[in-house]
């Protein structure tokens, strides 16, 4: 087992963000990441089709021998993770907004997250908000139509700018110290947002901490790779090649990127 592949998937390109940190944590290991761009984006479906498209995800990379899935995705973590546990006998790790840090840290007791509405509308980010909302104000945005332009490979059109600051503006005013980037597509907006906030504010994303939650959970499942190579990332999609093929060559040369015309 030792020796199989973690398997990654999103809705789309996304979880590459993820998948750099894990890379960068954990250089042994063989990864299949698959990206499900045709169903993207999933935040506007409902629970039952959110966990429907995950199903098929996880079937997909146990057929391909996986050993450990990360659904790097928010929207699929908090909608649909506690039935994969129930549903296969493999261990998953989940992404879900990084709320704690946030608030913790926060001198103005006010956070913003900007996130999917599948993922701002279910019991788990709920749960989690309600725990760190005694002493902070928790501000949450739609962040509508910003995963389309992720997935079209636009990360930094006028157009786009134009409605990240329609999300972002009424944040600053609130007098956000932190924001909190609950979808493991906006990473790829960092650039753009640093433009747009005002330094005083901490823009915070969670790839860090799954990426170290996956060795950890590797560890203690005595399924880490321990072999001396060099690792092996393979990417496959099912629509829109061009944009994770784009994003591949940030972090890898020889990134091998196949088509899945059939799913
Ligand atoms: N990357 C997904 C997330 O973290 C994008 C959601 C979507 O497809 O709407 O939520």
């Amino acid at each position: 087992m030792r020796n199989q592949p973690i398997g990654v998937f999103d809705s789309g390109v996304g979880g590459t963000s993820i998948l750099r940190e894990i890379v960068k944590l954990l250089p042994n290991e063989d990864i299949i990441y698959l990206a499900d761009s045709k169903n993207a984006p999933y935040g506007e479906r409902s629970k039952e089709a959110i966990l429907a498209l995950c199903e098929k995800n996880v079937d997909w990379l146990l057929s391909a021998g996986c050993k450990l899935i990360v659904v790097a995705c928010n929207t699929a973590t908090t909608n649909a993770i506690q039935s994969l546990r129930k549903n296969y006998d493999i261990p998953f790790i989940g992404i879900e907004p990084a709320i704690k840090p946030a608030a913790l840290r926060s001198q103005t007791h006010t956070i913003g997250v900007l996130a999917t509405k599948g993922t701002l509308s279910s019991q788990l980010f709920h749960e989690t908000a309600e725990l760190y909302s005694k002493n902070t104000t928790i501000i949450e945005v739609v962040g509508k139509g910003l995963v389309e332009h992720i997935e079209s490979g636009d990360f930094d059109s006028i157009k786009l700018q134009n409605l990240l600051k329609s999300f972002v503006d009424p944040l600053v005013e609130a007098n956000i110290d932190y924001l909190v980037l609950g979808c493991s597509h906006y990473p790829y907006l960092i650039p753009l947002l640093k433009k747009i906030v005002p330094q005083r504010v901490q823009i915070i994303d969670s790839g860090a901490a799954v990426a170290i939650q996956t060795k950890q959970v590797l560890i203690d499942e005595n399924l880490l790779n321990t072999d001396n190579k060099t690792f092996n990332v393979r990417f496959y999609t099912n629509f829109n090649k061009k944009t994770i093929k784009f994003i591949s060559k940030m972090y890898f040369d020889e990134a091998k990127v196949c088509l899945i015309d059939d799913f």
